[in-house]
């Protein structure tokens, strides 16, 4: 290939980044104490062992303790992250990759009652929505303390060896104080553009106070709310030019939105379904604008995109965030002219979704991030002989197992009973918006070819048939099939969401949808009947929507259940239905009162999960060494399976993914992977 803009180096004053690549700040919630101790660190050397740049530690360490972690965050403030940050930042630099952190007050962006209970704070009271703290007015007194934790903080980070920080200045404390949105104050901080900087500026003098000249220094700011009552793009561009020229600043990372709902979120961070790179453009304009060094990251996910934004001069470093989440070695494999082995990030922001719910960030399809310490990012041939393979069900869990089990350096065959690979992602991938989820199962096709495997589908396996593959090991990863046998009456009158989505019963024109399961595949087809034109009711017996969603994914649905009026029913069950005329009478009932409801309706819809479709596993029982039993210790704890309790078996029996229990995508791929890695 001729010279590859991505792989150009960028030299930021003393700095040089051996590529344009860089993961920016991003909190996964692996931190214990506050502190980042092993999984953090981990997390952290893997992406610079897979070649990349710059990585963007924590996301929003926080400088004081009236600014509680809202997601897992750092605590900058404390002396004992020193040698823990030491720790990360020089094994990153041993595998060549710069190491920064993102430090930051969260002003009215968290909540009060955790951590050390200290009233939380912001320049107005206006509260924020997402988080539902309301702050107090920021006093004089409050300004001290915080401009002078910053420089405390900075130091600490450089006294742990990193190359450089950047405080956050979207949605938090700085550009709460430039907004109008969160800014009504009347005195020095308040009003004027000079005004609504003077606390910035107060933080940048600290910050190089505390750590000279030479220590790297950034600012992730907004320099556009896109909001009627916020910053505008002309005083946001305005901003971005001061901090440029002030000579306290070495990079811009540009953002462009507002943060205070999950509505707004999901315009910053956009999930799949939505235009790539929604900001590139502006984030350039801005570049042109200051003439400074210009970082960005918005929904970035392919190398092309990437290569784009760098070689038309847009950014000079370009954020793949979510990308490395899902494969940290994506500049390994441009090296190595192997793009097409890249694990596509999928946009599905169950990675994201997961902190804001208080668990940690999980990548949809990698069970390997954040998991070094246990799972291979790359997994390596086995030692041992060479075993044969055979793998029913061609969905995450099974072409998970497939593929590392080719990976290890087995004979590999998959038997699927559909003509396509898939599983229920066949399903889910039908909403148009949802259809980047064939990703997670295009690769694995892909690379389980590479690695020799073969999958036959359109084979119905029945026992026999996985008996004459004489095979060393079976994995059982036939999924399940709805569950819609959950009322006390009217089973056979409803229809499951996967006869929605899978388009096999059409849409009815008056259509209740009971989602017991609180995931995608309700809400989903709610969705999707509401598009085609149907008035719809969503029940759930919960207190609210998709209790196992996070906002992002949430604020796609809410944006259509709004768009189409459905109606949105909390704390009601449904208990059975009856036919009534050429309709349908269902009864509502709830966990709060006997009290009764009715509705006239043409089309009820359930979702109740899944249940195992897992005969074929039971009848392979009685054939295999270890009669289906899992060995959990040894599963937890690395070790091959080994359980021996019918000496006259042929294979070991493995069974994987919703084949076993109803659960979701990254729960299959782990199976997969964790039972597949050992053998
Ligand atoms: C799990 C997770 C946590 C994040 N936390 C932060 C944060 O604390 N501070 C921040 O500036 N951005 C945060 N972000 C946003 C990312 O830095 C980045 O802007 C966003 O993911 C869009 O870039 P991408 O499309 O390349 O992932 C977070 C993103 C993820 C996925
Ligand atoms: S969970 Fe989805 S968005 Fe997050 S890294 Fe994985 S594929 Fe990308």
């Amino acid at each position: 290939m001729t010279h590859d803009p991505l792989l150009s180096p960028y030299r930021l004053r003393h700095l040089t980044l051996r590529n344009r690549i860089m993961s920016t700040s991003h909190e996964p919630s692996y931190s214990e104490d506050g502190m980042p101790k092993d999984r953090y660190r981990l997390y952290h050397v893997e992406k610079a062992r897979g070649g990349i740049a710059l990585t963007m530690t924590a996301g929003s360490a926080v400088v004081s303790p009236d600014s509680p972690p809202a997601f897992g965050n750092l605590l900058a403030y404390k002396d004992e992250i020193v040698p823990w940050m030491r720790a990360l930042s020089d094994e990153c630099h041993e595998h060549g990759a710069a190491v920064m952190i993102q430090i930051t007050h969260l002003g009215r962006r968290t909540a009060a009652t955790q951590a050390d209970w200290l009233p939380i704070l912001a320049p107005s009271p206006v509260r924020e929505a997402a988080h539902r703290a309301f702050p107090k007015e920021v006093e004089a007194w409050d300004i001290a303390r915080i401009v002078a934790d910053y420089g405390a903080a900075a130091q600490r980070m450089q006294a742990a060896g990193l190359d450089g920080i950047e405080i956050d200045a979207y949605g938090h404390l700085p550009d709460q104080f430039w907004s109008p949105a969160t800014n009504q104050r009347t005195d020095e901080y308040g009003g004027s553009l000079d005004n609504r900087l003077r606390f910035t500026f107060q933080v940048l003098d600290s910050i190089r106070a505390a750590c000279g000249e030479r220590f790297l220094v950034g600012v992730r700011m907004v320099a556009d709310e896109a909001w009627d009552i916020g910053l505008s793009r002309a005083d946001g561009v305005e901003i971005a030019q001061r901090l440029a020229s002030c000579g306290k600043v070495d990079f811009l990372n540009i953002v462009r939105g507002h943060m205070d709902t999950d509505a707004a979120l999901a315009k910053i961070i956009p999930i799949q379904g939505t235009p790539s790179a929604p900001h590139l453009d502006f984030a350039g304009e801005v570049r042109t604008a200051t003439g400074f060094p210009t970082f960005h990251a918005a929904r970035i996910p392919d190398v092309a995109t990437a290569r784009h934004a760098i070689a038309t001069g847009k950014l000079d470093m370009v954020g793949m965030t979510r990308a490395h989440i899902a494969d940290p070695h994506i500049v390994r494999k441009i090296m190595e002219g192997r793009e097409a082995d890249i694990r596509p990030c999928v946009g599905a922001t169950y990675c994201l979704d997961r902190i804001y719910e208080g668990r940690d960030a999980v990548c949809i399809h990698n069970a390997a991030t954040g998991r070094e310490a246990t799972m291979p990012q790359v997994v390596t041939r086995s030692a041992g002989e060479r075993r044969r393979v055979v793998v029913v069900g061609a969905g995450p869990a099974g072409l998970e197992a497939a593929r590392v089990a080719g990976e290890r350096g087995h004979a590999v065959i998959v038997l699927e009973a559909q003509p396509k690979p898939g599983g229920q992602l066949l399903i889910a991938s039908r909403t148009p918006r949802r259809r980047e989820l064939m990703g997670i199962i295009d690769w694995r096709v892909e690379q389980i070819a590479a690695h020799g495997g073969e999958i036959r589908c359109g084979v119905w396996a029945e026992a026999e048939d996985v008996l004459a593959l004489a095979p060393d090991v079976v994995f059982i990863a036939t999924g399940g099939f709805p569950n819609t046998e959950v009322l006390r009456a009217g089973n056979d009158l409803v229809v499951s969401s996967w006869d929605i989505l899978s388009g096999q019963v059409p849409a009815g024109e008056n259509v209740l949808v009971f989602d017991d399961n609180s995931s995608h595949p309700g809400m989903q087809a709610a969705e999707m009947l509401a598009e085609a034109g149907a008035t719809v009711e969503l029940v759930t017996p919960e207190r609210y929507f998709a209790a196992e969603m996070g906002g992002l994914n949430h604020a796609a649905y809410a944006e259509r259940f709004h768009r189409h009026d459905v109606r949105l029913t909390i704390n009601t069950r449904l208990l059975e239905v009856r036919r009534d005329g050429n309709g349908l009478m269902a009864t509502l009932g709830s966990d709060y009162g006997p009290e009764r409801r009715e509705r006239r309706v043409d089309q009820v819809v359930v979702e109740h999960g899944t249940l195992p479709a897992a005969e074929l596993y039971h009848a392979l029982v009685p054939h295999a060494v270890n009669l289906g039993e899992a060995d959990y210790a040894a599963l937890l704890a690395g070790r091959p399976q080994t359980v021996v309790r019918n000496p006259d078996g042929a294979f070991r029996l493995l069974r994987i993914g919703d084949a076993v229990a109803s659960r979701n995508v990254h729960a299959a791929v782990y199976d997969g992977l964790r039972f597949a890695k050992d053998i």
